[in-house]
C-alpha cells in the first residue's frame, strides 16, 4: 500500500511513524527536509504545500493509493479535492467540509442553525465605525478573531495580548481594512474563562471514533506566561481523559463533535478525516474555541503512538464510510510531550543553530523523538525559526511519562528552549484547582458570562 503524506513536522513524523509501523511504502510532499521522515519515506518531493497540481501529479504518477494530509494550508488550498480528480482518496476533508477550520464564521453559523452546544457568543463586525462603537460601548473584554487561516497568530485577547481598548480597536481595523484572514470581517467573541482541552477524532463523514484527550500549552514560557505559539507541549491521561475533565465532560464533547459531523453532512458534504475539537471548560460547561481539520500539533504526538489498531486499517475505514466496524483502541497509556524550540522562539527565534541529537540515547531512554521544523545541512542539525523536535514520554501516570520525557531531552543538546514545568505535578494541581474554583464559581466565568448573554450578544438559540 503507497501512502502520500503531505507535510514536514513533527506531527507528520509521527503520521509517518505510525504508516509505516503499519506497512505502508511512503511517499512524502514537504517543504523543509524533516530527517525523521526522509529516513523512512521511498520518495519526497520538495514542495511548497500548498503546491496541490504539482503534489497531485508526483502522487499520481508514483501510483499513491491513497494520501494523508498533516497540515491546514494544503486543506485550504483545495488538496484531498484535487487528488480526488486523479482518483487518490484522502485522509483530510474536501474544501467544503474543511470550511470547519477554514471559517471561524461558517463554524459558528452552523453550530447555530443546528442548536449544537458549546456555542460562544458573538458580534460579526465589517464596519470600523460599529468596531468602534461595540468596543468602547462595553464594559467587557473581548476575543478578536479573523474569519479564515492566520497561520495561529490571528486571534487576539483583550486583557492580553490587547492592553486597552485603543489596541483592540486599531487591531480590529487592521483585521477589517487588511482581509487578514481572507475576510474584511471580523469576530468579536465573549472573552471565555476555563480549562483548555483538546478531543481529536476518526471522522468518515458519519461515524467519528474519539482518541485520547489531550491538554497543549500555547504560551511560550514556563507557568503559562509569555507570547502564544503553535504549542510548546501536551500530556495525556491513561483513561483518556484529563486531570480536570470528568468522564460527563468527555462524552459531551464527543457528542458535540457528532453533531457537527452530522450537521456537516446535512449541508451536503462529508467530512472524511481527522477532527480536532478545541474546547474550554467553563464554570457554565462546555464552550467550542475551534475546530481543526487534521491533528493537533503537538497534539498527534500522544495519540497516534498509543493507536493499536493498524493505521493503514483505519485510513481506509475513514475514507470507506465504514469507522463503525474498525473497533478503534488506545492503549491505556500517559504521555507527555515536550518541544524543543530554537533559543528565543515565540519572540526572535534564533536559526541555524546546531542541535546534537544522540538517537541511540533517546531510543534506550525509553523516549520516543518526532523531528519537526529543522533542516539537515552537511550532516548538522539545524534550527528553523518555527518548532524544532518533539520528545514524547510514555508511562501508566503522566508523573512517570514525564520524567521519561525528561530524560529523553538530555540526549539533545544545543542552545534551545523547552518547557520544563509541563506534565509536572506543580502545573497539574494548578489546573485542577483553578477548575475546581471556576466550577465553584469563584471565578468570574459564570455571572459574567450570563450577564453578557442577556445584555449586548446576539441571542444565539
Ligand atoms: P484559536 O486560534 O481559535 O485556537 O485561539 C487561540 C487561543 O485563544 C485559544 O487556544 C484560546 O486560548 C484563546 N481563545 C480563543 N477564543 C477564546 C474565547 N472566546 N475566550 C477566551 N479565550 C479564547
Ligand atoms: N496544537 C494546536 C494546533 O495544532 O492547532
Amino acid at each position: 500500500m503507497k501512502a502520500l503524506l503531505v507535510g514536514g513536522g513533527a506531527r507528520e513524523h509521527a503520521i509517518a511513524d505510525a504508516l509505516f509501523r503499519s506497512g505502508a511504502e511512503l511517499i512524502v510532499a514537504m517543504y523543509n527536509q524533516n530527517p525523521g521522515i526522509l529516513k523512512i519515506s521511498k520518495e519526497w518531493l520538495q514542495c511548497n504545500e500548498t503546491e496541490i497540481n504539482r503534489i497531485a501529479h508526483w502522487a499520481c504518477e508514483k501510483k499513491a493509493d491513497f494520501a494523508v494530509i498533516g497540515l491546514e494550508d494544503p486543506l485550504d488550498a483545495g488538496i484531498s479535492d484535487e487528488l480526488l480528480k486523479h482518483g487518490i482518496p484522502s485522509v483530510g476533508p474536501q474544501k467544503n467540509a474543511a470550511k470547519l477550520e477554514m471559517s471561524k464564521l461558517f463554524t459558528r453559523n452552523l453550530m447555530q442553525k443546528y442548536n449544537i452546544p458549546g456555542q460562544v457568543q458573538f458580534h460579526l463586525v465589517s464596519e470600523v465605525d460599529e468596531l468602534k462603537k461595540i468596543i468602547l460601548a462595553s464594559d467587557e473584554e473581548f476575543v478578536l478573531k479573523p474569519i479564515g487561516l492566520t497561520a495561529g497568530k490571528g486571534v487576539k485577547i483583550m486583557g492580553e495580548q490587547l492592553l486597552t481598548k485603543e489596541d483592540a480597536i486599531k487591531y480590529g481595523q487592521l483585521v477589517i481594512e487588511q482581509a487578514i484572514g481572507k475576510s474584511n470581517s471580523i469576530m468579536l467573541e465573549e472573552k471565555l474563562e476555563g480549562e483548555e482541552f483538546t478531543l481529536q477524532c476518526f471522522v468518515d463523514g458519519t461515524h467519528v471514533a474519539p482518541m485520547p484527550a489531550v491538554q497543549d500549552h500555547k504560551r511560550a514560557f514556563a507557568g503559562d506566561v509569555g507570547p502564544n505559539t503553535g504549542g510548546m507541549g501536551s500530556y495525556s491521561q491513561a483513561d483518556g481523559l484529563l486531570p480536570f475533565l470528568s468522564a460527563k465532560e468527555y462524552r459531551e464533547s464527543l457528542r458535540i463533535i457528532e453533531q457537527v459531523v452530522l450537521a456537516v453532512k446535512r449541508e451536503g458534504y462529508e467530512y472524511k478525516g481527522i477532527l480536532y475539537g478545541q474546547f474550554m471548560l467553563t464554570g457554565r460547561g462546555l464552550r467550542v474555541i475551534e475546530f481543526n481539520a487534521r491533528f493537533g500539533d503537538p497534539e498527534c504526538m500522544n495519540v497516534l503512538p498509543l493507536l493499536k489498531n493498524n493505521f493503514i486499517d483505519v485510513c481506509w475505514h475513514i475514507i470507506n464510510g465504514s469507522l463503525d466496524k474498525a473497533n478503534i483502541e488506545f492503549m491505556k497509556k500517559a504521555t507527555v510531550c515536550k518541544y524543543i524550540v530554537p533559543k528565543g522562539y515565540g519572540v526572535n527565534p534564533l536559526i541555524d543553530k546546531e542541535l546534537m541529537v544522540d538517537e541511540a540515547g533517546v531510543d534506550n531512554s525509553g523516549g520516543r523523538l518526532y523531528y519537526a521544523k529543522i533542516n539537515e545541512k552537511k550532516g548538522k542539525l539545524l534550527t528553523t525559526k518555527s518548532r524544532s523536535i518533539g520528545i514524547l514520554g510514555i508511562a501508566d501516570t503522566i508523573e512517570e511519562a514525564e520524567i521519561i520525557c525528561e530524560n529523553a531531552l538530555s540526549f539533545v543538546r544545543g542552545d534551545f528552549d523547552v518547557r520544563h514545568d509541563i506534565g509536572k505535578k506543580a502545573l497539574l494541581d494548578r489546573r485542577v484547582k483553578h477548575m475546581e474554583e471556576i466550577r465553584k464559581g469563584m471565578l468570574r466565568s459564570s455571572h459574567l458570562s450570563q450577564q453578557i448573554a442577556s445584555s449586548q450578544f446576539y441571542a444565539l438559540s
